[in-house]
């Protein structure tokens, strides 16, 4: 509905910024008229009976025109293109890489000496773990943020981060950072301003002058550190309250039912996106709503914010796409691509930790049953929108798919489960794992997994046994795992150190900043001596990286693996295979993966009764051809194998 009062507002803020709006801002000035009537509706949604609620309307719709007048012309031009190109971000073209840039290459000034080396391995994307200032020992990984326009001097200056940006456009790649959405550190200086007792500042948290209301909060919140920071809430001696905390008590949460916060964090999200970010992570959109009586996370106004969001980043900068960080249960990760009238509006990307999780799942069980149950939600993905697939990433593998899904697999949830965490974490003696369990709840014995993937997939303890055939095995399994990740539909992304097989790193041990968290022992510092190794071509370090590089270049070499919905599960024949079709008008590819320790064998009819038929299918992994047999003959797939196979 066409609304002249909201109309006069952005003309007159587009006319105060001396926009063209009939000749070179036009396509700007057309997408915010057209789009400023489901703003105003999202917005006042949460805010109209704010007291501010009205003065931070306005604040926003010239935030909205600041950061686009504020936009470079190639940042600009950058948007135009891909417009016309659309859901750019669904390309085949794409390979990333998430990795901490001090523990990566020391510094952001290094960075693009190291450009040529992503290039040799074929990633283009590259995820810089925060990198804006945060308090060390105190960072929980960069993610408690203490000003979020300045670079922390650990890594280098805004100009170094500036510096990365224009290298990596130079090289025709992406950047993703992230916006830490749901908190701040302590030492934030809105925190800081708080603690003094600043009652607008307080106004930027949870904060309350006892226990009564945090108390009632609790009840429903689940602790998500509940061994290093149990309970959602923590006491601010400096002004004698309590302020939710529901990571650390170092990460206090902001309080959106505030619009002030979220017109400041549009304003910096707009920040970010003027940095030249192609993509930016925010971090637990989840959580960015707290609502008495509920958990306080994926509540419907979480999803009214991201909706609210994404339409102003697709106003000002439409350049940028939006990954919500969201690691929930299945069907709620769904809902952050949106529902109803907002399906595929509202973030770009989710990660499938669905299926991250179930591919650990299937390799200790050797048993795809359990991932199998879970495709019919994972494939509700709707077209335009794309997942983030990985094997491994900087945090905990969760195993938080349903309990149903492990029930349909002929399972006991609880005992499956508990089966998985003693795989991964050491205590069964013939696990070949070495990883350990995180965030251990001694209420409800729920528990994730820390562990590199190399050391996950049993390297470490071959490599201290001296045990060449379990060397072998674990090259196998990580190969496996990556390759699923890779051809599963979406957009791959490794964590650095995974492609040159890099076990775990105990020394966080002896950083009291980090011994409280055993998620650093799989975040390594790179030795650039052992990168040298990848072109001695018998070392672990070249088998892992030449295999990573070649299932990068199958990827980029068909545009089959594009996501654009294409995926078709296959009949489980062998409940140790797990088996899809890709397929768009030109190609088809079989891709099965073997997670038995053992060969195993599908009959040839399986790639008879879906999709396209033909003779023959070219292994682009093994680089062989098959003769499609007879039904009652087999393709055997070696143990934790792969088979990456188009149809002739
Ligand atoms: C996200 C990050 C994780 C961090 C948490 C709190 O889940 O990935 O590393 O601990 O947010 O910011």
């Amino acid at each position: 509905m066409y609304n002249y009062q909201l109309h006069q507002q952005i003309s007159l803020s587009v006319l105060q910024h001396h926009l063209d709006v009939a000749g070179k801002d036009n396509l700007f000035y057309s997408r915010f008229i057209a789009n400023a009537q489901e703003i105003a509706q999202l917005y006042h949604n949460l805010y109209q009976n704010h007291p501010k609620g009205k003065e931070e309307f306005s604040n926003l719709l010239e935030t909205i025109t600041k950061a686009y007048a504020s936009r470079t012309d190639v940042l600009k031009q950058k948007d135009e293109e891909k417009e016309e190109l659309g859901n750019w971000f669904l390309s085949n073209q794409l390979a990333g890489m998430s990795l901490y840039v001090d523990r990566f290459c020391g510094s952001l000034q290094n960075l693009p000496s190291k450009l040529a080396y992503f290039e040799e391995l074929g990633v283009n994307y590259l995820h810089l773990m925060p990198i804006f200032e945060s308090p060390e020992g105190e960072s929980d990984g960069g993610y408690a943020v203490s000003n979020f326009r300045e670079v922390d001097p650990r890594f280098g200056s805004l100009d170094d981060l500036k510096a990365v940006q224009s290298a990596m456009q130079e090289q025709g790649m992406y950047l993703m950072i992230d916006i830490v959405l749901n908190h701040t550190s302590y030492r934030h200086q809105w925190a800081e301003k708080a603690k003094a007792g600043d009652k607008r500042y307080q106004d930027y948290f949870y904060m309350y002058d006892d226990r009564y209301i945090p108390n009632q909060f609790e009840e429903h919140m689940p602790e998500i550190f509940p061994e290093s920071a149990p309970g959602s809430f923590s006491y601010v001696p400096e002004c004698n309250k309590w302020v939710m905390s529901v990571f650390h008590n170092y990460q206090w949460d902001l309080n959106y039912t505030n619009p002030e916060v979220l017109v400041t964090m549009m304003d910096t999200i707009f920040y970010y996106a003027n940095l030249g970010v192609d993509v930016l992570r925010i971090d637990a959109p989840a959580f960015i709503w707290k609502q008495l009586g509920t958990s306080c996370q994926n509540l419907p106004e979480a999803h009214n914010l991201l909706r609210l969001i994404k339409l102003c980043v697709q106003v000002a900068a439409p350049g940028m796409a939006l990954l919500g960080e969201a690691i929930v249960a299945p069907a709620e990760i769904m809902k952050y691509f949106g529902t109803d009238r907002f399906v595929a509006k509202e973030c770009d990307f989710a990660y499938n930790a669905t299926q991250m999780a179930l591919q650990w799942d299937a390799l200790a069980t050797g048993d795809t049953r359990v991932m199998l149950a879970a495709q019919h939600e994972i494939l509700q993905k709707p077209y335009g929108c794309s997942w983030i697939t990985y094997t491994r990433c900087h945090d905990d593998i969760g195993l938080g798919y349903d309990d149903s899904m492990i029930r349909a697999a002929g399972f006991n949830a609880y005992e499956h489960r508990k089966f998985l965490k003693e795989y991964y974490s050491g205590a069964l003696p013939y696990s070949p794992a070495s990883g350990a369990l995180f965030s251990v709840n001694p209420k409800t014995q729920d528990a994730r997994i820390s562990g590199s993937l190399a050391s996950l997939c049993g390297l470490e303890k071959a490599i201290n046994r001296n045990d060449t055939s379990a060397i072998e095995i674990a090259l196998q399994k990580i190969t496996l795992m990556q390759a699923q990740s890779m051809f599963v539909g979406g957009l791959p992304i490794l964590f650095y150190g995974d492609e040159l097989g890099t076990v775990n790193d105990y020394g966080y041990l002896n950083d009291p900043g980090k011994s409280y968290d055993n998620r650093w022992m799989h975040r390594p510092i790179i030795d650039w001596n052992r990168v040298e190794k990848i072109k001695e071509p018998d070392t672990i370090e070249a088998k892992v990286f030449h295999a990573t590089q070649k299932l990068i270049q199958i990827r980029k070499n068909n545009s089959v693996f594009a996501d654009t919905k294409n995926l078709t599960w296959l009949t489980p024949y062998n409940i140790h295979i797990a088996g899809f079709i890709r397929s768009n008008e030109d190609q088809q590819f079989y891709c099965l993966f073997n997670f038995s320790g053992q060969a195993s064998y599908i009959t040839w009819y399986a790639f008879k009764n879906h999709g396209k038929r033909g003779n023959k299918l070219f292994d682009h992994w093994s680089e062989t051809m098959h003769e499609i047999g007879h039904d009652h003959e087999y393709l055997i797939i070696p143990a934790y194998g792969c088979c990456i196979m188009e149809l002739i």
